[in-house]
């Protein structure tokens, strides 16, 4: 039996627009009381309260993540979707922007499953992932973002056996293109144009599925592909 969602609580990383945002509408239509992580507004349309924090500065994440907890007073979900691509080869990329990228794409969600998860032990919830198929296998130029999606992974991975022992489910979620700004005005956009994609009313449509499952089903892991 699926689980109702009315009046639980999420903080949404990345929620002013593309995937986040998609997923912020489709909690909201769920009646979830929302916290939006990200470092411009969200549009007015999407209910929940927004904490700017730029994510490249880890030294800020744990105030937003404070503020969030503050404002929810209690924690249902998190959903870690932030993230920033980069496409260049491995010899062209700068430490600047290798850091900027693992920063993050790696360290935000670090630092916030860690500050999150004694409360999220305390309601049983949910940790849902964003990552990225490239997290699975590498492409040209994204040496930098791939190593950060399979860090991501990696670490995911490991939060997921630690989670069992908390009762706390950790969904990770590895897509394909998915219709968004990220990727417009790269090599990887000119190549998918025309091309059947992902949108990301359909991974918010995943995200609702997975919070509804009972407490003892488990999905670890989504590998979810653009088709035809
Ligand atoms: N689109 C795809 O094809 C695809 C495929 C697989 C996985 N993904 C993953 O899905 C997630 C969402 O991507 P999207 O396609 O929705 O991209 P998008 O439309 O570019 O949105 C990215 C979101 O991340 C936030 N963000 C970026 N840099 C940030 C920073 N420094 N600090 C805080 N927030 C930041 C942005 O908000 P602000 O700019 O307002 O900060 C925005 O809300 C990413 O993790 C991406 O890697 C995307």
């Amino acid at each position: 039996m699926s689980v109702s969602l009315t009046g639980r609580t999420a903080i949404v990383t990345g929620a002013s627009r593309g995937i986040g945002l998609a997923i912020a509408r489709a909690l909201e239509r769920e009646k979830m009381k929302l916290a939006l992580i990200s470092r411009s507004k969200p549009p007015r349309s999407v209910a929940g309260k927004f904490i700017a924090c730029d994510f490249s500065d880890s030294a800020a994440i744990p105030g937003a993540v404070s503020l969030a907890l503050e404002h929810l007073g209690r924690l249902d979900c998190v959903v870690n979707n932030a993230g920033v691509f980069l496409e260049k080869n491995a010899e062209e990329i700068s430490l600047a922007d290798w850091e900027r990228v693992l920063r993050v794409n790696l360290t935000a969600p670090f630092l916030i499953c860690r500050q999150t998860l004694p409360e999220l032990a305390r309601r049983r919830g949910r940790i849902v992932n964003v990552i990225s198929s490239s997290a699975l296998q590498g492409y040209r130029g994204q040496a930098a973002y791939s190593a950060s999606k399979h860090g991501f992974l990696g670490f995911a991975r490991c939060l997921a056996i630690e989670g069992r022992s908390l009762g706390v489910h950790i969904h990770s979620l590895c897509p394909g293109g998915v219709e968004t700004d990220l990727i417009k005005g790269t090599d990887l956009g000119r190549r998918l144009q025309g091309q059947p994609m992902i949108r990301a009313q359909d991974l918010a449509e995943i995200v609702v599925f997975l919070l509804k499952q009972p407490p003892n089903v488990d999905v670890p892991e989504m590998a979810i592909r653009r088709f035809g």
